[in-house]
């Protein structure tokens, strides 16, 4: 969990808000739309996870939180606000107007970190370019600020690290060097986009003991994307679900794993053999999401859902509050109870305790 807890009465901040936003890409099979309406509000010191299966939209929601478009004929609606920072809508600005504020206010740590390093350039070089693309420093200042990162980061031996070239680099080392790129401008906001997805367990731990770190030292922001719960649940303050486009769900982590609002988050709890209750079988979400052509908007999860009645099929998915902060897209939630079956959680642990060194692939 971050730094939000000790929060002696002051609100902090927002600094990224991001209403309502919608995108659509037109293709030779349909208009699909992979963010459908979301909206988010991320405060200083924040850590929000969002999680889904894959392609359920979550890259495009990241990267529209940049202002970036996907590539082919893709419109958008909605906006995104840097409070204090922005004047205007990311969305709007095109790369021009964004620019200045890529790396420096919001940085991103891309899906795949084989395919975003330059193969034929040192790691030194790569992250240097990072450095030199924020401030102007002397060739020296810039040799010792790449050798801070690298081992701020935790590349071992960084002075000699920084001349191999990334296929002399582990999957967790690389990771580390993207992260390295993405804090070069010291910005106040960082998307991971599923940062450990690729590493084995251990590794996995280590960087998102990683990031962790560096969001409490730093104060950063933190929005991290997996597609697995367990992953999110050990360190973000709150969770945002998706599926097909939408936002289902959105509470705090601790509301989440005791009193899950909408049937797809609570079947992702029951397929984590953490969460569910010791005497209570594992299960898996039977279908598959719909294709993100022309949906209704109705209830996406309908046909999947076990709860699902007739009136689901004509309900227009609005997204219903649920206690002080949370959101959820379920016209059942108030008579459902979806915390059966689930493992307690203690009161006073943090949100990762009870599934803690579970990952579920
Ligand atoms: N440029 C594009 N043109 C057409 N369709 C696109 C484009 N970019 C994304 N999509 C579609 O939008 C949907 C959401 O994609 P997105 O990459 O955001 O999913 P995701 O949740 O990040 O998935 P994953 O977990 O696999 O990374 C997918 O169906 C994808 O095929
Ligand atoms: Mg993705």
């Amino acid at each position: 969990m971050s730094s939000l807890a000790p929060l002696t009465g002051r609100v902090r901040p927002v600094v990224l808000e991001a209403d309502d936003i919608c995108v659509t890409i037109r293709t030779s099979s349909g208009v699909v739309t992979p963010v459908d309406h979301v909206s988010l509000q991320l405060r200083q010191g924040e850590v929000l996870g969002i999680v889904g299966e894959t392609g359920s939209g979550k890259t495009v929601t990241c990267r529209s939180l940049l202002g970036l478009m996907p590539s082919g004929q893709a419109s958008h609606t909605g906006s995104v606000r840097y409070p204090g920072v922005l004047d205007g809508n990311a969305l709007d600005l095109g790369r021009r107007g964004m620019r200045k504020h890529w790396g420096r206010y919001i940085s991103m740590i891309p899906q795949n970190p084989m395919t975003s390093l330059n193969p034929v350039q040192r790691i030194g070089d790569q992250i240097a370019e990072a450095v030199t693309a924020h401030q102007k420093l002397s060739k020296g200042a810039t040799a010792e600020r790449v050798i801070e990162l690298m081992s701020r980061v935790g590349i071992p031996v960084p002075e000699k690290r920084l001349r191999d070239y990334p296929h002399q680099f582990s999957g967790g080392m690389l990771q580390r060097t993207l992260i390295a790129i993405a804090l070069a401008g010291n910005p106040k906001v960082l998307i991971a986009d599923e940062p450990t997805t690729a590493l084995d367990v251990i590794i996995q731990d280590q960087i998102l003991s990683l990031l962790i770190d560096l969001q409490r030292d730093i104060g950063m922001s933190l929005v991290l994307v997996s597609h697995d719960l367990s992953v999110i649940a050990q360190i973000c303050d709150r969770v945002g679900v998706m599926y097909a486009g939408q936002l289902v769900e959105m509470a705090a982590t601790q509301d989440i794993l005791r009193r899950p609002q909408h049937p797809y988050t609570a079947a992702l709890l029951k397929s984590l053999p953490g969460a569910v209750a010791r005497d209570q079988p594992l299960t898996t979400i039977t279908g598959s999401p719909p294709r993100l052509v022309d949906l209704p908007q109705t209830c996406r999860f309908q046909p999947r859902c076990p709860f699902a009645e007739d009136a689901c099929g004509t309900w227009p998915t609005d997204l219903l509050h649920t206690g002080d902060t949370g959101r959820v897209r379920c016209r059942r939630h108030d008579e459902l109870d979806l915390a059966a079956g689930l493992a307690p959680v203690p009161a006073a642990a943090g949100p990762s305790l009870p599934i803690v060194g579970v990952h579920a692939h």
